[in-house]
């Protein structure tokens, strides 16, 4: 069965500075010529004639009268799959929608408004007022409550497949964040502070991920990157992460919002196995000296960021785990998250998700130096700061995990991740 999805949407921004949105166009959603699925999009004319009016993503829908069509990615622009939800979020839209098999449209005009970025989306040509009321951070223990319950009922083998067929469960549920990202369950809360991202541990993790993950963050940012800032709280006994959102500013009218686009975007990749040799630091270099305000400084960080990732073995730091951010007209590279470490049996050679050099993929420090002036650093710029991370990240991961509480038993279990023996350039001429 597929549901009746409409046609068409609205696509709404909430322009630098401002705390309500205004309608930036409208985009299409059909089959094109050869059954394939194309998307149309269009900015309206009241809005291209604000002065302040600003594009939904830096490369590809630049302002202007002229209609966009797309026929990759299923017909969705990917400033408005970067807005779309992703396995978590789709996972319970299509329990909400009674499992129909929801389309593109569907996830768009399902999911709430607490999406990264700037954009909405809705069927009405004036947008919805901005939301006001968020989860407390007070609410914890009952979010982590039902995103418990959404995960026993995923798992077949814990034969409790009714278990959130409960509308109300799933309706709660569909308030608490579906529209963010990733594949962990997670809600959006609301603090003093502003709104943050709460990643709830699970069950089968190997180790306590949010303590492990703010370690990652520390660490990273004492390594001198930029990073999103995160605490680690405590609901109904269990530990759950708080990641500041970056995309949002509290003041006193509002959230202001920041737009934001994914590396996957730039590069113009996908999931799909075709796209993955856009899979590419060296290339995502290139982007971001095309787009951002600062080249030399994000070519930097970049940089240091695919080195870092490869001295904490992080694998997963696929090109949805990258993004740039625009606050007001420039862009630049997000702070750094989803840092998390992991620990292949290999000791010999890793492998990153993405390419880093000349030699793919492969996590030492001499593949990472091989392309050193696509990030505009030189030879030797590009070697200190390998070999200082190197030091850093061996000298103070274990006291830097310590010191937030990581127990000696996780330390022992991500122990091998760390400046594994064959990043140094000096293993390979054993
Ligand atoms: N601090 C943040 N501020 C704004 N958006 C964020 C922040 N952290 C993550 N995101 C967005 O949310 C998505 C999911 O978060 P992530 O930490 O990657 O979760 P997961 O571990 O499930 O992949 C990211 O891909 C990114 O788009
Ligand atoms: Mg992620």
């Amino acid at each position: 069965m597929t549901s009746e999805a409409p046609g068409e949407c609205y696509v709404y921004m909430t322009l630098p500075g401002a705390t309500t949105a205004v309608t930036a166009g409208r985009y299409a959603l059909s089959t094109g010529r050869r059954g394939a699925p194309e998307g149309r999009f269009v900015y309206g004319r009241s809005y291209l004639e604000r002065p302040n009016a600003v594009a939904l993503d830096p490369v590809y829908l630049k302002l202007g009268p002229r209609t966009y069509s797309t026929i990759s990615l299923r017909g969705v622009f990917g400033a408005l799959r970067d807005a779309s939800p992703d396995y978590w979020g789709r996972r319970l839209i299509q329990h909400h929608l009674d499992n129909a098999q929801p389309t593109e449209m569907d996830y768009l005009l399902h999911s709430p408004d607490d999406r990264a970025g700037a954009l909405g989306f809705g069927l009405n040509a004036t947008p919805p007022a901005p939301k006001r009321i968020f989860n407390r951070t007070l609410e914890l223990s009952r979010l982590q409550a039902i995103a418990d319950a959404i995960l026993t009922d995923e798992d077949p083998a814990a034969g409790n497949h009714n278990e959130v067929d409960d509308h109300d469960q799933v309706e709660a549920l569909l308030m608490i964040g579906t529209s963010m990202g990733g594949a962990r369950p997670k809600a959006v809360v609301e603090d003093d502070e502003g709104l943050w991202i709460a990643k709830f541990n699970r069950t089968d993790d190997a180790w306590n991920n949010a303590r492990v993950e703010h370690a990652m963050l520390v660490l990273a940012r004492t390594c001198g990157m930029l990073t999103a800032e995160s605490r680690v709280v405590q609901a109904a006994g269990r530990d759950v992460l708080l990641v500041k959102r970056f995309d949002r500013e509290r003041t006193e009218q509002g959230y202001q919002r920041a737009r934001m686009v994914s590396a996957m975007t730039l590069l113009r990749a996908d999931e799909a196995y075709e796209l993955r040799e856009k899979w590419s630091y060296v290339l995502l270099a290139e982007e971001l000296r095309r787009v951002c305000a600062d080249p030399r400084q994000n070519a930097r960080e970049l940089f240091r960021r695919m080195c870092f990732n490869a001295l904490i073995s992080n694998t997963d730091d696929h090109p949805r785990n990258h993004a740039v951010i625009a606050r007001e007209t420039d862009w630049a590279l997000s702070p750094a998250y989803d840092l998390t470490p992991s620990t292949p049996v290999s000791i010999e050679r890793r492998d990153l998700a993405m390419e880093c050099g000349d030699a793919g993929r492969i996590a030492n420090a001499t593949n990472l130096l091989s392309q050193h002036a696509r990030f505009l650093l030189d030879p030797d710029e590009a070697r200190a700061i390998v070999s200082t991370m190197e030091g850093q990240v061996r000298g103070l991961w274990y006291p830097t995990a310590r010191a937030v509480g990581v127990t000696e038993r996780d330390c022992d279990r991500i122990a091998g991740a760390f400046a594994y023996p064959g990043f140094s350039s000096e293993y390979a001429r054993q």
